[in-house]
């Protein structure tokens, strides 16, 4: 990685032969305000002649917007350089480019500067449209720091990766590799699936072939938390590998997010459960693993029908022989997850939450966490009729049972604070933002604030009454693009 300035494009031209498209990240939220340079994360593959598709990501900070402007006007008079036409027409290289958060300032700004030049097959990604049926992790990096069980069920899949990412086919081209990370949070629970598949790449194609890294989540999520991860963290990937470039993507799964047919590995953990809208309210708890009968029922086919979008999608993104790992809670042959009791002290600490006038109770009602354990045979439904289903084949799937280190570490020394703590902070920074969208002031920080951290001191003090595992199991499906 390395900063340029934007240089017009002639002079760029000069200094590097290459043809478009171009990957352009602006991290500009990322950077110090003050910082008067674009850092234009992966202009290595400028130099490097690795152009498969124009990308430009603003994440919405507060930093001068004329620097976003300048850069995507750089870009287009490339595509109109490389593409041989005149100024009148927009370029026909295949670019998307995407906003996070922009003002309307901001979008109107660009059109003007750009000629409005960017339609038609310049995608414009606007503010998350979708219904609020989930909110991203609790942001500030603190899913990062609490999410070691999502973190035991990943890592239960990392094997059944590596073998993914050791027989993929990669071609001789120097093309990048590409690697989708669909619902990677803020990014920390990735670094382990993705150094595993950078070391088995490199153990195949040496140390120059580049690898590109799409981090994909809602918009709403903390990409922030993401890069900082990515740039400082003692366990991010890649860290002394200049030919990997990494990039987030601010969209739903449940959309396209990649072009068609770049994707050579997608890896996807805890996230595929995450439903794209909630059906119905669940009469007396919060979660669905508290429903019944034919709310129940609403859920499962909910799910079922964003589990073949989601593979309908990702097969589209998918290269030939292309190789998609997804990992997701899943439940034991008695039909148990091991968050039932979990998800029953979350209810009776939003039930006593009514009581004390913290939430009011239409407030508790409209609180609805989709997400759910999907059992191995949800995910192979789609297989069953002739065994593929949209070019995918089921390659493996299996459970395995997952550990709840604040458990493991509670037998070692009895602290039943500790343990209670860190369960706590693990439901707190997981659902509770997804609860809190139903506070009729959700966009009042403070309340928000103030909610989770009411709903986390009542769960510490439940659950230190009397200290139990959060023993789950993950279900793993490998699957693979014929
Ligand atoms: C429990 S976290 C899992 C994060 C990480 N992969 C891990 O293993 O810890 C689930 C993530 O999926 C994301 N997610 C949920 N629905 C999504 C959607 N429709 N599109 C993209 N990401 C989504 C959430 O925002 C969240 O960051």
């Amino acid at each position: 990685m390395r900063s340029i300035t934007t240089d017009p494009a002639t002079n760029i031209l000069q200094r590097h032969r290459f043809e478009l498209s171009a990957t352009l990240i602006l991290a500009h939220a990322f950077l110090p305000k003050s910082d008067a340079n674009l850092r234009v994360y992966l202009a290595a593959m400028i130099a490097s002649g690795v152009y498969e598709f124009c990308q430009v990501l603003d994440t919405g900070g507060q930093c001068a917007h004329g620097k976003a402007f300048t850069a995507i006007l750089v870009l287009i008079r490339l595509a109109r350089v490389i593409d041989g036409i005149g100024n009148s027409s927009p370029p026909r290289a295949r670019c998307t480019w995407q906003l996070l958060t922009p003002s309307a300032d901001f979008v109107r700004g660009l059109r003007l500067y750009t000629g409005g030049h960017l339609a038609p097959h310049w995608r414009h990604h606007m503010p998350d449209k979708t219904p609020r049926v989930s909110a991203a992790m609790e942001g500030r990096g603190a899913y990062n720091r609490h999410a070691a069980i999502p973190a035991s069920g990943g890592a239960s899949a990392l094997p059944h990766w590596e073998k993914a990412v050791l027989s993929v086919p990669l071609g001789n081209a120097n093309r990048p590799v590409v690697i989708a990370d669909y619902g990677s949070s803020q990014g920390k629970n990735s670094c382990a699936p993705v150094q595993i598949a950078i070391n088995a790449l490199r153990s195949r194609l040496g140390q120059t072939r580049p690898i590109m890294v799409h981090h994909i989540d809602i918009p709403a999520n903390d990409f922030n938390a993401l890069f900082e991860v990515l740039e400082t963290d003692p366990g991010r990937y890649a860290a002394d590998d200049p030919q990997v470039f990494s990039s987030a993507i601010a969209r739903s799964f449940y959309e396209t997010v990649l072009p068609a047919e770049q994707v050579d590995l997608g890896w996807s953990a805890y996230s595929a459960m995450w439903p794209s809208r909630v059906p119905s309210l669940i009469p007396g708890h919060f979660c669905v693993l508290g429903s019944t009968g034919s709310i129940r029922v609403e859920f499962e086919r909910q799910f079922a029908h964003d589990w073949e979008t989601f593979l309908t999608l990702r097969s589209a993104e998918l290269r030939f022989g292309g190789r998609l790992v997804v990992v997701v809670p899943t439940f034991d042959g008695n039909g148990r997850s091991g968050f039932e009791d979990f998800m029953d002290h979350g209810n009776a600490v939003l039930a006593s939450m009514v009581e004390e006038h913290a939430i009011t109770a239409d407030e508790r009602k409209n609180m609805v966490l989709g997400a759910g354990p999907r059992s191995k045979n949800d995910l192979i439904a789609p297989f069953a009729a002739n065994g593929h289903f949209r070019g995918l084949t089921v390659e493996h799937c299996e459970t395995a049972e997952i550990a709840d280190p604040a458990w493991d570490d509670y037998r070692r020394d009895g602290d039943r604070e500790a343990v209670a703590c860190r369960q706590a902070a693990f439901f707190r920074s997981t659902f509770a933002p997804t609860l809190a969208l139903a506070l009729t002031t959700a966009h009042d920080h403070q309340r928000v604030q103030g909610f989770s951290e009411r709903l986390e001191q009542g769960l510490r003090h439940r659950m230190a009454r009397d200290p139990a595992p959060v023993h789950s199991l993950a279900a793993t499906i490998v699957l693979a693009k014929r």
